[in-house]
């Protein structure tokens, strides 16, 4: 690994699983690359890869849910975050309650933020989108910092 590369490692992130509905069917993918965007208006800003299953719907949806995940919730996150073309519409295991605009939220997580998407900015391989916050819920518990051991 470069020297690059290592420097960027020491960025801590969070994990989360973006969620959303699509014409009545519901999506998840864990994301790493999340972050506040503004307080005025109240942002979020996450960053989605062009290729990933889901990515257009996503972007259909227009409205979506940051659900943060505590360190109880990592087979939530491997469960959103590998073979997810498969695993993006498998909420079969997954307890869902709805947010007010309509997005699935998870059960199990530690807090949840519901955003409407108001920019797009092209960035490489990835997408950077902002949402604008709608509501939010705190629920019990830590967050969960990023460990990439937990997902070799
Ligand atoms: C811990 C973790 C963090 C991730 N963070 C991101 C992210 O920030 N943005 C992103 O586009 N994909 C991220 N991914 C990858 C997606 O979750 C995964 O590729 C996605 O569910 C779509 O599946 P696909 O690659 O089969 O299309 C992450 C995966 C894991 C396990």
């Amino acid at each position: 690994m470069d020297e690059v590369e290592k420097a960027i490692r020491k960025i801590r992130n969070g994990v989360f699983v973006i969620t959303f509905n699509l014409d009545g069917m519901n999506y998840g993918i864990t994301t790493a690359w999340v972050n506040r965007a503004a307080f005025k208006p109240n942002m979020l800003m996450i960053s989605v890869g062009k290729n990933r299953n889901g990515y257009e719907e996503l972007l259909e949806a227009e409205v979506f849910c940051v659900n943060i995940l505590g360190n109880e919730h990592l087979e939530i996150a491997r469960h959103f975050g590998f073979t997810a073309g498969n695993n993006l519409n498998n909420f079969k295991d997954v307890e869902l309650k709805e947010m007010e605009n309509g997005s699935p939220v998870l059960e199990n997580c530690v807090a949840a933020i519901e955003c409407k998407l108001i920019k797009k900015v092209d960035a490489g391989d990835h997408v950077i989108l902002f949402g604008e916050i709608l509501n939010g819920v705190d629920l019990k518990g830590d967050a969960m910092v990023f460990n990439r051991e937990d997902f070799s």
